[in-house]
Order: C-alpha cells, then sequence, then structure tokens
C-alpha cells in the first residue's frame, strides 16, 4: 500500500475545513448527517471540532461493489435518519467518486422537508463525476486511486487505518481465490 495522506496532514485538513464550517454556520440551528459507514472516522473527528450547540445522525447508503473500479447498485436507507424537517443539514460522507450517492441522498433529505441542505466529503476523486452537484466543502483532492483507511474500505476491511493508502494490484491480487 502507499500511503497518500498521513494522520497529522488528515487532522490538518479536517481543523481546516471545521473552520469554514464554523464560519458558515454559527448561529444556525445544524444538523449533521453521516453516511455510513464510510463517514465514521471522518464524522467523529470533524463534529469534536464543532463548538457550537448541533445534532447528529446517520443515514445508510451503500453502493455495493466487489471491484475497485466499478459502481455498484446503490442502495439507501433514511429510516434510521432522525427528523430534520425544517433544520440545515450538512450531510458527511467520506469520498465524492461519481457522485451519485450523495446526489441521491441530498434529494432524499430535501424530501425530509430539510430547511436546506449541504454537504462536506473528506476527499473529491478528479475525473470521476458523473452528477451535476459538486460538494460544498471538500478537505482534499485526491487523483483516480482506490484508497482506503480513515473509514474507506475494500470489502469493509482497512476502514480503521488512521492514514490514507492507495491499494496496489498486489495488495489486490491478495484478494482473489
Ligand atoms: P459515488 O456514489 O460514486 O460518489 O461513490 C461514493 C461511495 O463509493 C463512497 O461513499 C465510498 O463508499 C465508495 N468509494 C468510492 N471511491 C472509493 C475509494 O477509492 N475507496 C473506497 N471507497 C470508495
Ligand atoms: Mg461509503
Amino acid at each position: 500500500m502507499k500511503t497518500i495522506l498521513t494522520e497529522e496532514a488528515i487532522h490538518a485538513g479536517v481543523r481546516r475545513l471545521a473552520t469554514q464550517i464554523i464560519d458558515d454556520f454559527r448561529g444556525e440551528r445544524l444538523a449533521v448527517m453521516g453516511v455510513m459507514t464510510g463517514s465514521v472516522v471522518f464524522l467523529a473527528d470533524l463534529i469534536r471540532q464543532l463548538d457550537f450547540p448541533l445534532r447528529v445522525g446517520v443515514v445508510w447508503a451503500s453502493s455495493y461493489r466487489g471491484s475497485t473500479t466499478v459502481r455498484g447498485e446503490l442502495s439507501v436507507n433514511t429510516a434510521m435518519m432522525p427528523n430534520v424537517s425544517g433544520e440545515h443539514v450538512l450531510l458527511i460522507d467520506d469520498i465524492f467518486d461519481t457522485g451519485h450517492t450523495l446526489a441521491h441522498l441530498l434529494q432524499e433529505i430535501q424530501k425530509c422537508g430539510a430547511a436546506s441542505v449541504r454537504s462536506a466529503v473528506l476527499l473529491r476523486k478528479q475525473g470521476r463525476r458523473e452528477v451535476t452537484i459538486v460538494p460544498d466543502y471538500v478537505a482534499f483532492e485526491i487523483p483516480d486511486e482506490f484508497v482506503v483507511g480513515y473509514g474507506l474500505d475494500y470489502q469493509d476491511y482497512y476502514r480503521h487505518l488512521p492514514y490514507l493508502a492507495a491499494l496496489e494490484p498486489d495488495d489486490l491480487a491478495k484478494w482473489q481465490p
């Protein structure tokens, strides 16, 4: 595996993003919704930098991929999301790749009657966008490589790594039967 972002670099990026969010949202009623499971580490670090009252909840999305390059079928579950009617929502995800996950979730949250919906991602992969929307906050732009760690997974492995790494052909070969 090749390290793309060290633990220190990620923490600096999360602090930078938190500063922007604090400037933009202070005084508003903010509800932060993390997209499970990939945002779990980012969500935990980001909310601890936000020093004003806020609600925190989660929403589920999964894009069933066995492959590292092809997007699978998207499945979304807002059943466990708190009621966000009338609230300003900030949707948090690990990575904006094609953008279909975020575009779909933003629509679902709007349907729930949110006053506004914005989005923040740790990573944006260059040259992959297939939707018109763009995330409002991005901590890092990364090249088009399959990355893991800091919440991002390959088949639910690697999420616990404190840094971000790209999986190389040798790493992927281990997964072949
Ligand atoms: P999108 O809908 O194509 O933007 O994909 C978003 C989802 O795909 C993310 O929430 C991740 O779960 C997953 N994903 C996309 N790229 C990567 C990657 O490089 N590593 C791990 N997961 C990824
Ligand atoms: Mg994800």
